[in-house]
């Protein structure tokens, strides 16, 4: 199926994603390769639907099973629509968050089984798998002062206590140390041009 490069982004929130994603898709771009970015929930019209559910603050009665099914509708219309056919057509992808943030969020965060996201990803991601994955790794104080200093209100898995967020940040880690060549794990916590070079040197050492 697979022509172009999968590469995701994974990290808790306020971890600084965005910036160095939109880093990389000039750093692409200026190699003349033809990059698409997207994000997870809300890659696609339905699934910004679905992403408005997910965030509001107001939904505090969602169920954990709920909230998991959730994600997977918005990712199974994504890789059909988005995903799968940006590869075929030998595109770069870089996602912010795909499967391995339900690993964190839902499996370490919420205490969902981890068979069930096995079986769902059966159903769903089939052989849409990422190639690459920089977990851009922050301490949890550093998370909660960028979150605040966005000045936002913030958003319903934002709004959960410290329990989940270090659940989540170890869920993360743990995933990290299983697939140490995907999944490059950098230091988050320095400055944006330093964090790229970081990530830039793990690129280089991917065999692609
Ligand atoms: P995101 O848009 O990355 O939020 P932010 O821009 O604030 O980093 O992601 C939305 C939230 O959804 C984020 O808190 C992580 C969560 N999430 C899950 O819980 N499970 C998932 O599978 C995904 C993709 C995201």
């Amino acid at each position: 199926m697979k022509k172009g490069l999968f590469i995701t982004f994974e990290g808790i929130d306020g971890a600084g994603k965005s910036t160095q994603i939109n880093m990389l898709r000039d750093y692409f771009e200026k190699k003349g390769i033809s990059v698409v970015i997207t994000r997870e929930p809300g890659g696609t019209d339905i699934g910004n639907k679905i992403r408005t559910i997910l965030l509001d603050k107001e939904n505090t009665a969602l169920s954990a099973t709920a909230e998991l099914l959730l994600y997977y509708a918005d990712r199974a219309q994504h890789i059909n629509e988005c995903i799968v056919p940006a590869l075929e057509s030998g595109k770069y992808v870089i996602c912010d968050r795909y499967y391995d943030s339900s690993y964190a969020y839902q499996r370490a965060g919420r205490g969902i089984d981890i068979s069930v996201l096995d079986k769902l990803n059966s159903i769903v991601v089939k052989d849409a798998k990422r190639d690459i994955t920089f977990l851009l790794d922050i301490s949890l104080a550093s998370s909660e002062s960028r979150i605040t200093s966005r000045g936002e209100a913030r958003d319903r898995l934002e709004a959960e206590g410290n329990t989940f967020k270090q659940n989540v940040r170890e869920g993360f880690l743990e995933q990290a140390r299983l697939c140490p060549d995907r999944i490059r794990t950098i230091n988050a916590m320095q400055s944006p041009d330093k964090i790229f070079e970081d990530i830039l040197h793990e690129l280089n050492d991917i065999k692609l």
